[in-house]
């Protein structure tokens, strides 16, 4: 559905396009009308549908700039989540010069005071943080005309649920109530039941699960294979921005350490990390200081990162519509993903149960042997070093660079080089996790109609020319056979690409 058919401004339109949206979103697509009106809306729709502008859009149409006071209030349940939803709303309500302010705990609330000062129209908030505003008197919501619920089943796994109750209060009974959810617990139905006027459901089906821009391989691997076996998927498919989904924290600690000992750029996110600790992780991820963010489900959960190109079920999700929710983190916005799946021989059942959910048969993948991996790292090391020499001041090297020149070959200059760029291998042990247990067929249980993420139907934009970007490069080149090095060394860390002489 086009954008321009659903009553927004002509400025909103402008914003919308310069944000590279082609068209509405089902769930942006059926709510925003309604949300225009001024009726209470209960929105669901999967994770990562465009659930913040189905509200967001709406409301800075709605906004009134004479009015000098907060009109429309959104609850977040995290300060990644806030900070995301201000960001967006902000651009879309650039044009019209809208105000919009965030609010979240762990921040200094100075700051926040003064800039509740000049006057937003739109607040963004975590739960404790508003209410502790409200309590100061420097956030007053009497005259609120809109409030929002975001991520409504994220605020009841955190156990906000009486914190909004208690913030709810503070608006005044007159006001628009929109509730946006990925899923529909039946406590947050009773939010909806208790708290707004007959609202509107619009539930968005799960028509695709998966999209069919992202390649979807599996891995037959034993266990105690998986870790160099995904290191070795790594040097051969180079992958950009990549995720990497563990069943446990203490795998997902080990795993990145494992990664970042071996030289490449990893970091894990858990749920027993610091909101400081998680919060510098995501922005270094999306800054592109890390490649590889290793996570649970529930720490990637409602994060949304854009340009994921790679995801990796380093253990395969126990239950279906997990999967559905990972590999769901690439091929976004009409962008191409690869996800692969590692799948120990007893857990094949569980490979099958998620390819009956998804419609979608995953092809298999054979594990690159430690010489492609080591053809791959070589290849990479090749278009690395082009982008290196560009960034160079050869002028400041070219002395010493000619005394080595003349008293050594030039080739075993270039690979002592090359040795020192690629990776060493540095031996990693990770704890076996017990695999899934074998599920019988016909035993019930999760079954296809399960689907508790109830939402769906990713927009499906094409003319994408990166299709191929992202699969399985075969890397041809003579790079010959060499011998790995076996050493536990402590400075295989800097041996990653050639960042090393670049500080
Ligand atoms: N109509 C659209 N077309 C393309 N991308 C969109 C559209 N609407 C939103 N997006 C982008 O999709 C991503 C996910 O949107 P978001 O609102 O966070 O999803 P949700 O809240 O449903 O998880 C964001 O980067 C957003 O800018
Ligand atoms: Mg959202």
């Amino acid at each position: 559905m086009k954008f321009s058919e659903l009553g927004l401004s002509d400025s909103l339109l402008s914003a919308i396009s310069s944000s590279g949206f082609e068209e509405a979103t089902p769930i942006q697509a059926e709510t925003i009308p309604m949300v225009l009106k001024g009726e209470d809306v209960i929105g669901q729709a999967q994770t990562g549908t465009g659930k913040t502008a189905a509200f967001g859009l709406p409301i800075l149409q709605n906004l009134d700039f004479d009015n000098p006071n907060v009109q429309a209030l959104i609850i977040s349940p995290t300060r990644e989540l806030a900070i995301q939803t201000q960001e967006e709303i902000y651009r879309l309500g650039k044009d019209e010069k809208a105000k919009v302010q965030v609010v979240y705990g762990g921040a200094d609330i100075r700051r926040q005071i003064n800039a509740l000062k000049s006057h937003p129209q739109i607040i963004v908030g975590t739960p404790g943080r508003i209410l502790d505003h409200i309590s100061r008197h420097t956030l007053k919501l009497a005259h609120i005309k809109t409030l929002v619920l975001d991520e409504a089943d994220e605020m009841l796994n955190m156990g906000f649920l009486d914190d909004i109750e208690s913030i709810i209060k503070q608006t005044p009974e007159d006001r628009q109530t929109l509730l946006f959810s990925a899923t529909m617990p039946p406590q947050i139905k009773r939010v909806g039941v208790q708290f707004m006027r007959d609202p509107h459901q619009v539930k968005i089906k799960a028509k695709e699960l998966t999209t069919d821009l992202i390649d979807q391989y599996y891995v037959r691997v034993k266990e105690y294979e998986k870790f160099d076996t995904m290191t070795r998927f790594f040097d051969v498919q180079d992958p950009e921005v990549t995720i990497v989904f563990c069943r446990t924290k203490r795998r997902v600690d080990e795993v990145s350490k494992g990664l970042e000992a071996r030289g490449y750029k990893a970091a894990g996110l858990h749920g027993d990390l610091t909101q400081a600790r998680r919060t510098q992780i995501m922005n270094e991820f999306k800054q592109g200081k890390i490649d590889i963010l290793v996570a649970t489900d529930v720490a990637a959960r409602g994060i949304d990162i854009s340009g994921v190109t790679h995801v990796y079920n380093y253990d395969i999700p126990q239950d279906p519509d997990g999967y559905v929710h990972r590999v769901g983190r690439t091929g976004r916005a009409g962008k191409h993903g690869v996800s692969i799946t590692f799948t120990t021989p007893n857990e094949m059942d569980y490979l099958h149960e998620i390819e009956k959910l998804t419609k979608v048969r995953m092809l298999p993948l054979k594990p690159p042997t430690e010489h492609e991996a080591f053809v791959g790292q070589l290849s990479n090391a090749e278009s690395d070093i082009g982008e290196l020499i560009k960034k160079t001041n050869t002028e400041k090297y070219e002395e010493m660079a000619d005394k080595l020149l003349e008293e050594y070959e030039a080739t075993d200059l270039v690979a002592a080089l090359l040795n020192d760029v690629t990776r060493d291998y540095v031996k990693v042990k990770i704890t076996p996790e017990r695999p899934l247990s074998r599920r019988h067929h016909g035993s019930g249980g999760r079954g296809r109609n399960n689907n508790r993420h109830g939402g769906g139907g990713h927009w499906n934009h094409r003319g994408n020319s990166d299709r191929n970007s992202g699969r399985n490069r075969g890397h041809h080149s003579n790079g010959g056979n060499r011998e790995r090095s076996h050493k536990d060394d402590h400075h295989s860390g800097s041996k990653r690409r050639f960042t090393i002489k670049n500080k």
